[in-house]
């Protein structure tokens, strides 16, 4: 407060004592003020989102934001780091604070599952926990803001982008989205361990088409608003404080130039009054898009359309003064960006302490890695999360940890990929790999570790994902393999860890195909040709098409990239210390041919019919219909059983609820936890409406033998969609509620909507 004083006193705002509320009219009062303070120079400065590197040294960075010309930085992820550039930001004359942003993704120096994952848990507390962990690390290092989460729906795993998010259904998405907002955000935005979410990317990132990044999405306003916009709107309502701008085009018009996207929509539709935030070089790109002749034109056009700040900024800092000059952008235009970039400066409550997440040097970490800086628990509790049990046969899972286990695959002791994609400033030394974690979980047994293959020996592809990235063995693939075999047969069981490198599932990872890379397959056969029960744990941050590996192993777990304790939560699983609960948020397809393969599909005129005759039916004829794994699917090492689902009634009024109850019943020997779905189908519409949409879930624990009776109340908010006049409404007629422990196997009734 006695900053914030004191500032007001520098800028000449006396209406201090009622800034103590920190209502959003005092808010506006003292932004309003500060910009009527403001140079040309210093109000485009606060647009600029600049990052340290070779160009800009810490030097220049200082020179510059003294000189009021940087409004916020990213990359610089320390105390100590960000430090002098706030002092910097002191010594400007209006004092305006710089914010600190960065990609805290998945955990922050302790390392959760990667998005999918988390996803995969359905588990909201555990999402919670990952995200509230990561703000109170980062927040710690002097961070103040998240590019994240990242909530675009994936339906394409050829999308390497499909790691970062969480999965294809819009209502998980939305969920996920507003808790991990919240989680960041905490209960006060100011706090000193909460930090700002800047959700992303607005908007459709994921539906770029063929799955190949930064191409192009063309799509129905019915669709977009249905399927596609609602996480977004979801993160709006969890509050929070910024926004990213997508880097691909909507129906022609790139995100960063779109107005209809950031104003229509998003301010005037859903009254967002955050930051917006360009995505790196966004504005820039609007050149190769094809919509602005050079980067003059590029920044008329983004700051025209809404976009508020320019990360890794070429365009507003050297072109926003002429473009004012000219006429061609307005002083509201930029004023208005102002405001936000302050707004949001503001809610965090930097202009009060601007080292409010700096702290004072003397009690900076000596080691910012410290162990004692990690938290390790939670981690490994949310991991083991996440994990999906997706085939048990003759229950050879959970393993028994004595006899002799033979560890095989590229992936079992990488540091670096268990962490995944996106390891905000997670150090793979910390990383507990698969094989760390079943050598400390085995007391009595053995472990005989061989690496088998590599996981691509392609130079080009090796080349592009970054040699740093991948570690090969140099010696021939022959006498690895060799090798693999000789201890599958030296054991009584044989764990395979397959997958993918994490730089496979990232940024500028698109793949044309979903097998696994490599000579993995290979491996796979002859581990298979030893007879020795196969158990595969696949690390991979898309669904893979694992159709002949799925038939030849006895057991496989997914586990994505679990993280820093990724390794232990694996063991607990594989040796029964936890019993398995994740369910996929994303279908598996049986080949890449498939894709676009969701479960939330339209029935079309003529679908295919289950033991029907083929011909003329919406197919491929040269491979069986359907996923490899539906959404919603994963096992347990117990086995639950649905029975006596009922409505509470054949019909529903507007104005009523209507319950949908089922038993559910922890068949096996073995306490555990699983997920019952509820999806509806709207039987006849004005549009042709998906053949199911998930609406709700109940992740519940049951005892051995234990029965409960979980109820879904629906009323017609569950009803409503976006018809062909864009209208969000429920139409009179049948649906059919269906529920189910995956998105396939369900049971179902009907009711009518009066
Ligand atoms: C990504 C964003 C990310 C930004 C900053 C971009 O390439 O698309 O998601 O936040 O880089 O790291």
């Amino acid at each position: 407060m006695k900053r914030l004083r004191l500032l007001c006193a520098l800028i000449g705002f006396t209406s201090l004592p009622v800034l103590a509320d920190m209502e959003s009219s005092n808010k506006d009062a003292f932004v309003t003020h500060l910009i009527n303070q403001m140079t040309q120079e210093e109000k485009i400065g606060q647009l600029r989102l600049i990052a340290i590197d070779e160009k800009m040294t810490p030097e220049r960075m200082r020179q510059e934001i003294t000189a009021g010309r940087i409004g916020g930085t990213y990359g610089s992820v320390s105390r100590y780091v960000n430090r002098p550039m706030q002092d910097a930001a002191q010594q400007s004359r209006l004092k305006i604070p710089m914010f600190f942003g960065w990609d805290v993704i998945h955990g922050h120096r302790t390392i959760f599952p990667i998005g999918l994952a988390l996803a995969s848990s359905w588990d909201m507390d555990a999402i919670e926990l990952s995200g509230r962990t990561a703000a109170k690390e980062a927040s710690a290092d002097g961070i103040d803001l998240t590019f994240a989460p990242m909530i675009d729906i994936a339906r394409d795993p050829r999308w390497g982008r499909t790691s970062e998010g969480f999965g294809e259904d819009t209502y998980l998405v939305s969920r996920i989205a507003k808790v991990m907002v919240q989680a960041y955000q905490g209960k006060s935005l100011s706090a000193p361990d909460s930090i700002m979410a800047s959700a992303k990317h607005f908007a459709l990132y994921g539906a770029v088409e063929g799955g190949r990044d930064y191409n192009s999405v063309d799509m129905g306003l019915a669709r977009m608003h249905q399927d596609y916009l609602p996480p977004y709107r979801s993160a709006i309502e969890g509050g929070a404080g910024a926004m990213m701008v997508a880097l691909n085009s909507i129906n022609g018009v790139p995100a960063a130039s779109n107005a209809w996207l950031m104003q229509d929509l998003l301010r005037k539709a859903w009254g967002f009054k955050g930051l917006v935030i360009s995505d790196h070089n966004g504005i820039n790109d609007l050149v190769q898009h094809g919509v602005a002749k050079n980067h003059r034109e590029a920044a008329m056009l983004a700051i025209r359309a809404g976009v508020d700040m320019s990360m890794n900024d070429f365009s507003y800092g050297p072109e926003l003064p002429g473009l004012l000059e000219s006429g061609a952008v307005s002083q509201s235009n930029i004023d208005n960006a102002v405001r936000e970039v302050l707004g949001a400066k503001y809610d965090m409550g930097l202009f009060e302490d601007p080292y409010r997440r700096i702290g004072v040097a003397s009690e900076d970490p000596a080691d910012n890695n410290a162990e004692n800086r990690l938290h390790r628990a939670p981690a490994r509790e949310v991991a083991r999360k996440t994990l999906v049990l997706l085939k048990n046969e003759n229950e050879l899972l959970p393993l028994k940890k004595e006899g002799v286990i033979a560890l095989i695959g590229p992936l079992a002791k990488s540091t670096v990929d268990i962490m995944g994609s996106w390891s905000a400033s997670g150090v793979p030394s910390q990383s507990v790999t698969i094989y760390d974690g079943l050598k400390s979980a085995m007391d009595k047994g053995s472990l005989i570790y061989a690496r088998g293959v590599n996981l691509t020996e392609d130079q080009e592809v090796i080349k592009y994902l970054g040699a740093s990235e991948i570690e090969n063995d140099a010696r021939p693939a022959a006498e690895m393999i060799d090798e693999a075999v000789k201890s599958a047969h030296q054991a009584d069981v044989v764990i395979a860890v397959v997958g993918e490198p994490r730089s496979m599932s990232h940024e500028a990872a698109s793949r044309t195909s979903l097998d696994l890379p490599g000579r993995q397959s290979e491996l796979i056969t002859a581990l298979k040709a030893t007879g020795k029960p196969l158990v595969l744990v696949l690390m991979n941050g898309r669904p893979l098409s694992i159709g002949k590996e799925q038939e030849q192993a006895d057991a496989i777990l997914e586990t994505w990239y679990s993280g820093s304790e990724g390794g232990n939560a694996v063991a607990d699983v594989l040796f029964g210390d936890y019993n398995p609960s994740g369910k996929l948020p994303i279908t598996f397809p049986r080949s890449v041919g498939q894709i676009p393969n969701y479960y939330s599909h339209l029935n079309t005129g003529r679908p295919y019919l289950p033991g029907g005759p083929r011909n003329y039916t919406s197919q491929y004829f040269d491979q069986s219909h359907g996923p490899l794994y539906p959404f919603g699917y994963g096992l347990s090492y117990t086995d639950f059983s649905l029975t006596d689902m009922a409505l509470s009634s054949t019909t529903l009024n507007k104005t009523d609820k209507l319950v949908a109850s089922v038993m559910v019943k922890n068949i096996g020997q073995r306490d555990g936890e699983t997920v019952v779905q509820l999806y509806i189908r709207d039987v006849v519409g004005s549009l042709s409406r998906p053949v199911k949409e998930l609406k709700n879930f109940k992740k519940i624990m049951l005892k051995a033998g234990e029965e409960k009776a979980v109820h879904f109340s629906i009323d017609e908010n569950d009803l409503k969609f976006f018809n062909a006049q864009l209208e969000y409404a429920a139409e009179p007629g049948e649906f059919q509620v269906q529920i189910g422990l995956d998105s396939q196997d369900v049971k179902a009734q009907s009711f009518e909507l009066l």
